[in-house]
């Protein structure tokens, strides 16, 4: 029989070990163990384990079938259904991650208020504020009407006990899970084993009642949600809000869906009356856009089904350090180095002495190599001091060869950049969808040289080979 006694658990990535130490072998975070009692075995598994268990026999089905579409509870805040998939589903569990002070609880209220004034019966349960305090900013956001049922609990067992009065509740916030303590579980409050055993029972009571439950997640400084990882793989969808403290926009980012596509984005803007949706990102991204600067390229991406336009900023000077400067915001630092590494070789540009800085205007984090165009674009106006043309639009990925490859979507990135008044495109010379209808001049490149030669062709300083 396996030794019983006391067990330490990273309180970041919930490892397990027998005997104490500094640093977590898995995650290798410093000083994130502490003792935990050891959770109670699942009922019937040491049944299980001595042979003799008689399980409960269960009918298989074929994937042929009669199934129904999941029914959508939609709360119309346009920016947060898009995220969802369309909606909540009925006995699903989302997790929204986020950091402190990013607008969370703001967000779920809104959305509690607006489905609460929709007829659907909605709970809030806030693990953090007093009702006093949640009243307070319903009342500032001009929600104080909305019949949300609140309450501020932190046990599981009463809050689940409490729902099961009266009517079956269509959504269920819980702000925060971290706050959440279950008596069933002997561990403080706080600690992975207890966020992990509250999480449980509240999913199973979301399943089994059918309600659509609400996580509230904080975040680590690295962007994880904190405690346990666990939590994501119990829920079916992991959302996070993100935005830069000095920018009052904010991005709702599916990273998990059951229900739904990843990688939609909903926007959001914080004003004094709560989030308000920005239904054009693109023109949000592009309004302070300084065009008779060189260094910026305006790239033509893609968040989830979604195109949005934002403006890719470089500047390359000369370094007075031993080893040149690379610092990027918003983007990947190894696909960065990636693209200098193939203008140096293919484009002929000399970057060693230069320090690079590059920033992904307003805020917005991009994650295609469809950037990679533009980044190069930008890159290289920067170097030689040729503004681009403030009308062009760039994308397309570049291989390692300095090839300039086709990517997807390529009609939708074209019609949004007519849409906002754009002329020319800058992309790729092969690929299927291209410039249907858009209007725009399109102008193909196959190789890093030609976009270079392009670019310095309207350069003010020539010294650049
Ligand atoms: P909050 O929703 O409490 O963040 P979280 O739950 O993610 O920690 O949002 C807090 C911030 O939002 C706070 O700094 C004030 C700002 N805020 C506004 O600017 N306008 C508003 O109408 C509200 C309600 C909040
Ligand atoms: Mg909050």
């Amino acid at each position: 029989m396996a030794k019983r006694g006391p067990t330490y658990t990273c309180q970041a990535c919930g490892a397990v070990y027998h005997r104490w130490q500094g640093k977590c072998d898995s995650c290798g975070t410093w000083s994130s163990l502490s003792e935990e009692a050891q959770a109670a075995p699942v009922q019937g598994a040491r049944a299980a384990s001595s042979g003799k268990a008689r399980g409960r026999v269960f009918a298989l089905e074929s994937l042929k079938g009669d199934t129904q579409d999941a029914p959508r509870i939609v709360s119309g805040i346009g920016e947060l259904d898009r995220v969802t998939g369309g909606g909540f589903v009925p006995g699903s569990v989302l997790l929204i991650g986020g950091n402190p002070g990013i607008g969370k609880s703001t967000l779920l209220m809104q959305a509690c208020a607006a489905l609460a004034l929709a007829g659907r019966r909605v709970v809030y349960v806030s693990g953090e504020e007093s009702t006093g305090q949640v009243r307070l900013r319903a009342e500032r956001m001009g929600l104080a009407e909305a019949p949300v049922e609140l309450a501020a609990e932190t046990n599981v067992e009463d809050i689940i006990a409490t729902l099961g009065q009266g009517a079956r509740p269509a959504l269920v916030v819980i702000d925060s899970i971290q706050t959440m303590w279950s008596g069933e579980v002997e561990s403080a409050p706080g600690t992975v084993t207890q966020v992990r055993g509250s999480a449980q029972s509240l999913i199973r009571y979301a399943k089994t009642s059918g309600a659509c439950l609400i996580l509230v997640g904080h975040v680590t400084k690295d962007g994880q949600i904190a405690g346990p990882r666990v939590v994501e793989h119990m829920v079916d969808a992991v959302l996070s809000f993100e935005g830069e403290g000095a920018h009052a926009f904010r991005i709702l980012r599916g990273q998990k869906n059951r229900f739904g596509a990843t990688d939609e984005i909903g926007v959001f803007e914080m004003t004094g009356m709560g989030l308000s949706e920005v239904t054009n990102p693109s023109a949000l991204f592009l309004a302070q856009r300084d065009q008779a600067a060189p260094g910026a390229a305006v790239f033509a991406g893609i968040e989830g089904t979604r195109p949005v336009l934002v403006e890719i900023q470089a500047l390359v000077a000369p370094t007075s350090l031993g080893t040149p400067r690379r610092a990027v915001v918003g983007w990947e630092n190894s696909r960065l180095a990636m693209v200098l590494a193939v203008l140096e070789t293919h484009g002929g540009l000399r970057l060693g002495q230069h320090d690079v800085y590059l920033n992904v205007a307003g805020g917005l984090r991009v994650n295609e190599p469809a950037a990679d165009l533009a980044v190069a674009a930008a890159l290289v106006s920067s170097l030689t001091g040729a503004i681009l043309p403030p009308e062009s639009v760039y994308f397309g990925e570049i291989a390692l060869s300095g090839a300039i490859r086709p990517v997807s979507v390529a009609g939708a990135r074209l019609r949004e950049a007519s849409k906002l008044g754009f002329e020319a495109a800058l992309m790729p010379s092969g690929g299927a969808d291209a410039g249907d209808g858009s209007g725009l001049n399109l102008r193909r490149f196959g190789h890093v040289t030609e976009l270079v030669a392009d670019i310095a062709a309207n350069a003010p300083r020539k010294d650049v080979k």
